[in-house]
Parts: C-alpha cells; sequence; structure tokens
C-alpha cells in the first residue's frame, strides 16, 4: 500500500481485517499505518525501486492511494511488471490530472456538467469570460494540490485571477485554464470500484472542504466527512450511474483507455439533476476513512478482483447501514502554515468503538507529534448521524492535542435533518 494519509490508514485498517492479507506493507506509511502493517521508505517516483521492492518481497497487490503517482504512471510501470495493482493507469488517470481531458470525455459522451470553455492563453480566457456571468469559475487544468479552482464574484476578480494562473501561480497546471458555468445546489461524492468492465457502487458521502465552523473560511482538503449521503436517494445513486458512471468507464475503454480502480464522483445535485463537478481517480480523503468504516465486504477480494479484470464475478461491496462520520483535526495555523511538532496523547479516545486514523504524525522517540496540516481522522459509527457525530466529538475530546483544532459542526446537516 502506497501512501502516507489519513485515507492510507483508513485503506491499511482494512486491508490488514482481509483473512487474504498475510502481510501488509506500506510505503512510507505513519506511525497509525504502522500498528499494522510493515512501514518501509521507498520513493514512488522512482518506478524501478517500487518494482523490484515488489518483486524481491513477492507482494501479490499493490494499493496506490494518492493521485500524484497515479497520474505519474506508476500503475503502468507495475502492470508491465506483471504486478497486480489496484489504481488506473496514467492515460486513465487523466481523469482527475485533466480538467479540460474531463471536459471533453463528458462533452463525447453526453454526461451532464456545466457548460465550459477550454482557454490555452491569458487573451483566450478574458475573450472567454464574456459568454458567462458572475460568480466565475476558474480551473486551472492540472493537478494543484486541491488549490486549482477559483470562483470569482466579479468580472474584474476573475480577469485578476486568470492573470495569476497564467503567470504561474499553479505552476504548468495553469498553462491551460478551463472556465465553467457556475453549479447551484448540494454538493455530494458517488464512489464506484471497475475493472474496466464491470462497475459497482462503494458509498456516498459529503464533507465539509471550508476549515471555519458553518462552511466559512478557506478551502482546505476537507475538514470531515460523513457517510452516507442520504440526499443522494437510491434513485439519484442510479441516475449516476446511468448518465455519469456508465458512459465514462464504457468511453474510456472504448477508446483504449480503460479505467480501473476506484472513480470519485464530485457532483453538484441541481434542479436539472446531478452534474459531474469533478472525477478523482482515488478515494477521497477524508471520504475514505468513512467509507471504509461502513465497509463490511473483503477489501483485499474487491481490489484484487479490479485488479484482474474480476469484479463482474464476485459479490458487490456491502456497506453497513450505520453512519459513519470522521472529524479531522488539524495543527493550528492549517491550511496555511501549519505548525509542526505539536505533541498528541490520544488517551482513551478508541474505547467507545471509534477509531483515530494518523493523517500527519511522527513518532519521536515514544512521543507521538503532529507532523503536517490534517493530522488526525477521528472516525465513528453510529446507528444515525446523530449517534456518529456524538461519539466522534466524544473521541476528539478524549485526546490531548494542545496545538490542534477542528470544526465542531462535522455532519450537523444531517443532524437537523434528522430533529426535523
Ligand atoms: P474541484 O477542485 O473541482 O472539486 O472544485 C472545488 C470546489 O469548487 C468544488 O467542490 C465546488 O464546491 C466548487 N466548484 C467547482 N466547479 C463548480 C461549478 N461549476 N459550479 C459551482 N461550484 C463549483
Ligand atoms: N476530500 C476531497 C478529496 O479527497 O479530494
Amino acid at each position: 500500500m502506497l501512501g502516507a494519509g489519513g485515507r492510507e490508514h483508513a485503506l491499511a485498517w482494512k486491508l490488514a481485517q482481509s483473512p487474504l492479507c498475510d502481510k501488509l506493507w506500506a510505503a512510507p506509511g505513519n506511525p497509525g499505518i504502522a500498528q499494522g502493517a510493515t512501514c518501509v521508505a521507498l520513493d514512488v517516483t522512482d518506478h524501478r525501486a517500487v518494482v523490484d521492492f515488489v518483486s524481491e518481497n513477492a507482494i501479490d497487490l499493490v494499493v496506490i492511494g494518492p493521485e500524484a503517482p497515479l497520474v505519474d504512471g506508476l500503475a503502468d510501470s507495475l502492470r508491465d511488471a506483471g504486478i497486480d495493482t489496484f489504481g488506473p493507469s496514467q492515460k486513465a488517470a487523466q481523469l482527475e490530472g485533466s480538467k479540460s481531458f474531463t471536459k471533453e470525455l463528458c462533452r463525447r459522451a453526453d454526461i451532464p456538467t456545466a457548460r465550459y470553455e477550454r482557454c490555452t492563453s491569458l487573451e483566450a480566457a478574458w475573450g472567454a469570460l464574456k459568454k458567462f456571468d458572475a460568480p466565475f469559475v476558474l480551473k486551472a487544468d492540472g493537478l494543484a494540490a486541491g488549490k486549482g479552482v477559483v470562483i470569482a464574484e466579479t468580472r474584474e476578480d476573475a480577469q485578476h485571477a486568470l492573470n495569476e494562473m497564467f503567470d504561474g501561480r499553479f505552476g504548468s497546471a495553469g498553462s491551460e485554464v478551463v472556465i465553467e458555468q457556475f453549479l447551484t445546489g448540494e454538493e455530494a461524492s458517488f464512489f464506484a470500484l471497475t475493472d474496466g468492465t464491470a462497475i459497482v457502487p462503494i458509498g456516498t458521502a459529503q464533507d465539509h472542504k471550508r476549515v471555519g465552523e458553518g462552511d466559512t473560511g478557506p478551502n482546505t482538503g476537507g475538514m470531515g466527512a460523513y457517510s452516507p449521503a442520504p440526499v443522494l436517494s437510491a434513485a439519484l445513486q442510479a441516475q449516476v450511474m446511468r448518465e455519469i458512471v456508465e458512459p465514462t468507464v464504457r468511453t474510456m475503454a472504448a477508446e483504449g483507455m480503460p479505467y480501473s480502480g476506484v472513480l470519485y464522483a464530485g457532483l453538484m445535485l441541481t434542479k436539472d439533476g446531478p452534474q459531474l463537478i469533478e472525477y478523482n481517480a482515488r478515494f477521497g480523503d477524508p471520504e475514505c476513512q468513512v467509507l471504509m468504516m461502513r465497509l463490511e465486504s473483503d477489501l483485499v477480494e474487491l481490489m484484487q478482483a479490479c485488479a484482474q479484470g474480476r469484479l463482474g464475478e464476485i459479490a458487490a461491496p456491502v456497506l453497513s447501514d450505520d453512519f459513519a462520520l470522521t472529524v479531522v483535526m488539524a495543527a493550528e495555523g492549517y491550511p496555511d502554515t501549519p505548525k509542526k511538532g505539536g505533541k498528541i496523547d490520544l488517551g482513551d479516545a478508541e474505547a467507545n468503538g471509534a477509531k483515530v486514523f494518523h493523517a500527519g504524525t511522527k513518532l519521536e522517540g515514544e512521543t507521538l507529534t503532529s507532523s503536517g496540516g490534517r493530522v488526525l481522522n477521528v472516525t465513528a459509527r453510529g446507528g444515525s448521524a446523530t449517534e456518529a457525530q456524538a461519539k466522534a466529538y466524544a473521541a476528539v475530546d478524549a485526546i490531548d492535542f494542545a496545538d490542534g483544532f477542528c470544526r465542531r459542526d462535522i455532519g450537523q446537516r444531517e443532524v437537523r435533518r434528522e430533529r426535523g
């Protein structure tokens, strides 16, 4: 298993529960992952080194957690060496790696998404802006660590942002920009596993992107999430499969870029039906943590079936009817300049069945300290959102992390709905 965050801790935790898993390696892993796996230092940009390590240790399956190695073609290097790999090829990972690739695919496959213009120069972008009204949605084409999207309220702000984008604010990710129509509605995420042919849903979730309570302040990688997202009713999920996910997988296969792995669809539920905002080529972080908390199927079996093109031959994933909710504890200063090195004492946070996934932690001797922006993902299950939320915050309150903070309103929308 490759990766070092909370998503990878959740994956490692679930993989290790499988009777099919004799030994789990993680690279680079983290102190939480190390509880159930042997962590090794491997440079994932050095494909040869990864392939050699996997071969020398006779590893049966490689699971790639984050997007960067996927977009870098690590899955191709592993497959070329005959190694079963969970994660899409470089070409298929363009669904996350290039916004314009995905928009063009939507056009070819008639998938509902916001009207858009691709712009490869500043002049063209200023021109294209005239075809849209405020608020303006501007997206740098490539991977920009979740920071490539600007929503500008005025035309002047939009022009200013375009200047910056073409001026290299996002590096090479900004050499092409997509301008989109602004969509209104509720956002939700839908996850599916596919081997390129068979497609099976593996849950829904909603996350909280803003750093502050009441969804205020700057965007982050996600301050919390819960699953399921009841707003994605069974009927809407069927519509998402039919109108968005199935045509995507079919078209990718027909065009010689079969997609295998997990497909994460970021959706806007508009009054005209679900529209695709973006695809990710991996599980969401922290959405993965809540999905794994609910998953009752064997994750090794599912991932191996994806890797081997046998997904249609095994039972579809089963998720518990429970709610799962995760609260991100971040280091003070996140998302700008998180303070590193703060001491953490987890106390008896897991006593009531909660699970603390490590996202940015480090061991200094015996002491657990923070080493990143998002530090811990405190995750709990319950029969309702209200119960899952109460358990997660009880666990948060059992943790001593003086330099950390969290939002106190994760899942509040669902809790309010449950109150009626
Ligand atoms: P992305 O990085 O594509 O997930 O975009 C980040 C966030 O920007 C999304 O989660 C949405 O909240 C917002 N966003 C992106 N595209 C649109 C759009 N066309 N209309 C409204 N909001 C959008
Ligand atoms: N939580 C959003 C993401 O993983 O992209």
